[in-house]
């Protein structure tokens, strides 16, 4: 029995082993339609969410499985003050594999210390969103064919977006990736991310001009301002509208750039771009579903 809380988790054998069984499930989906038949997926959502949840509920489905769940802490025995190692205990009476969503950094690991079955994060506050890397993973595989020797621009809340600590953890694995880390000040990387950079000798710059750099990049990674991490809603409405993507801040990026972003979109990238063709956005909603299924399989052992 094993967790994903982690990218790291995975190997990158095993991440390439995900993207080939991903690949095959888009060729031929009527291969998996009875793969987890008789299986039960846990939603155990104490945070909003519309992809994530919704895109394991999806996998779950058209494997052939089934799903059980809650979407908000209110309408769970979390609202009457039962523990996360309480609840996946209980959980692990009803259902084969978990997907969790929590506010609290650290949460999801501590339901896969108390279940008995899979737990895999969906999120855990400012800290990591492993699934939504893997299907940032298969987007760009799908984009560049390649993880190696790219220029990765990522942008935004670089401080509390978790799928941007997910991604350059993945990233960092592969040779010659360089990282452009574009924020404002107060929302830079954590240092608990870029430490292994540094250990790593991996190249990465840090800046708040995101037009200086963008004819450099292969790979633009676009976040929300976390509006639900600030301790103080001046900041948040100070930084909100810190990058806004436009195509004239295009102008300058190369034709062979890919534009993602983990979404929900706020204002930070123009609906103008939405119709240009490297926009991917929504490309890795369609790619996260392909990605959960592959990943449930691999949990539950299903050949
Ligand atoms: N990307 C992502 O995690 O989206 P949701 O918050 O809608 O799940």
């Amino acid at each position: 029995m094993r967790s994903i809380i982690n990218i790291l988790d995975l190997t990158k054998e095993e991440i390439d082993q995900l993207i080939q069984v991903a690949e095959d499930i888009i060729a031929h989906p009527q291969n998996y339609l009875e793969k987890c038949k008789h299986k039960k997926l846990a939603t155990l959502f104490y945070e909003p969410s519309t992809r994530t949840r919704l895109s394991f509920e999806a996998a779950m489905y058209e494997l052939g499985g089934h799903v059980i769940g809650f979407s908000e802490a209110n309408s769970s025995s979390a609202a009457k003050g039962e523990s996360v190692a309480d609840t996946a205990k209980t959980i692990s009476c009803y259902a084969d594999i978990i997907a969790m969503r929590h506010p609290k950094e650290g949460a999801p690991m501590v339901a896969a210390a108390n279940a008995t079955i899979p737990v895999i994060n969906g999120g855990d506050g400012g800290h990591n969103h492993p699934t939504q890397t893997l299907a940032d993973l298969l987007t760009i595989h799908r984009e560049k064919g390649t993880f190696e020797g790219l220029t990765v621009g990522l942008c935004g809340d670089l401080k509390f977006g978790r799928t941007v600590h997910s991604l350059i953890t993945a990233m960092a694995r592969y040779d010659n990736v360089r990282f452009v880390l574009i924020s404002p000040e107060e929302l830079k990387v954590p240092s608990y991310v870029k430490m292994p950079l540094k250990q790593k000798g991996i190249s990465y710059i840090q800046t708040t001009d995101i037009e200086s750099v963008i004819a450099d990049l292969d790979i633009l990674y676009m976040t929300r301002v976390q509006k639900e991490r600030f301790f103080n809603e001046d900041d948040y409405i100070r930084l909100k509208d810190s990058y806004i993507l436009t195509p004239q801040k295009l102008a300058k990026a190369k034709d062979t750039l890919s534009i993602m972003h983990p979404l929900p979109r706020v204002n930070e990238i123009a609906l103008a771009i939405d119709d240009d063709p490297r926009a991917a956005y929504f490309k890795q909603v369609l790619n996260g579903k392909y990605m959960r299924m592959a990943l449930i399989m691999m949990l539950l052992e299903v050949k």
